[in-house]
């Protein structure tokens, strides 16, 4: 009988104690997991970087060389060469000229290439890869740690007369007046003009003004997409900027010049 009640009492105490520790546990429990997200984070960023190298290695460093430098067996053969990373210098981006392209700028460059040039569309990535791989590429260029981004244009919506007959009409005024185009992409919009043949881009390399006959834009050909180049300009190349000097007005009219020019010869 005695020891009947001592073993009751004994697991009565026993159940006490357990009863009283399952909240340490759990405070326990809680203090583990919070300590555990920096090395988790940690873990993911080391993951990301690895896996941005990775993907470069498999579908970037054929054109833009292992130092990330331009420098490959596959950019020997092209006119228009691959871009060295190493100056954090980009054309087609939507910031004030001399400062460094947004993340969505370059993400767009990956994800939708830059028809007329080699570079490919690497749409089948997911944003989780191409954000990896632009890591990556970030880190061939000192910029990336010194300087702000640029402030990204906004674009205003675009007005109801782009592509009008008479919006196209004054773009062609702007393109031969105030715009002064034709010296490079020529009279007929060909990209011939009088100064096509001796232009030098800032990485050393001949560049052409475009051709807008061909309609093919490497920044893209939407209304929005050319009044975005012609506003921010083609950073390293001789293609102005023309934020402080056309309005926005003549930049929408010649928007719709430029896309009427597809075709003709
Ligand atoms: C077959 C060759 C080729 C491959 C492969 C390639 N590129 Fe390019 N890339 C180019 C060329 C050529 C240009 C320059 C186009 C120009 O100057 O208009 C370029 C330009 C770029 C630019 C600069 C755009 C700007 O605004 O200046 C970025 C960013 C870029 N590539 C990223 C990548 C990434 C990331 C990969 C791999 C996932 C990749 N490229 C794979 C050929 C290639
Ligand atoms: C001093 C020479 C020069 C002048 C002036 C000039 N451009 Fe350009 N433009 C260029 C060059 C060079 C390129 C090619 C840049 C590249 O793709 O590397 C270019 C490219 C372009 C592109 C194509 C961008 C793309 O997405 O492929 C457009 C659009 C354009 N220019 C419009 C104009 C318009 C409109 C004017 C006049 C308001 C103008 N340019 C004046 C030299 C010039």
């Amino acid at each position: 009988m005695v020891k009947k009640t001592f073993s009751i009492c004994l697991s009565l105490l026993l159940f006490l104690v357990v009863a009283a520790a399952i909240p340490l546990v759990a405070t326990a429990e809680r203090g583990v997991l919070a300590e555990s997200v920096a090395p988790t984070e940690q873990v993911a960023s080391t993951g990301q970087a690895l896996k941005g190298k990775g993907l470069y290695t498999s579908y970037c460093i054929g054109c833009h060389g292992k130092r990330g430098d331009g420098i490959s067996d596959g950019a020997k053969a092209m006119t228009i060469k691959p871009r060295d990373f190493t100056k954090g210098i980009f054309k087609f981006k939507s910031t004030p000229a001399g400062t460094l392209p947004t993340d969505a700028d370059l993400l767009q460059t990956i994800s939708r290439g830059l028809s007329g040039s080699m570079m490919p569309s690497f749409a089948s990535f997911t944003e989780q890869e191409s954000r990896a791989v632009l890591q990556y590429i970030k880190g061939f260029s000192p910029r990336w740690e010194s300087e702000e981004v640029g402030e990204a244009l906004v674009v205003p919506e675009v007005p109801e007369y782009v592509d009008t007959k008479r919006s196209r009409r004054r773009g062609k005024r702007v393109y031969f007046g105030s715009g002064g185009c034709q010296v490079c992409h020529g009279s007929k919009g060909d990209g011939h003009g009088a100064m096509s043949e001796i232009l030098i881009d800032t990485w050393g390399n001949s560049v052409k003004p475009a051709d807008f006959t061909k309609g093919i834009f490497r920044a893209g050909g939407e209304p929005e997409d050319l009044f975005r180049t012609l506003k921010a300009g083609v950073e390293g190349t001789a293609m102005p900027s023309f934020m402080y000097i056309l309005r926005d007005e003549d930049l929408w009219n010649l928007t719709s010049y430029l896309r009427s020019l597809k075709g003709e010869e």
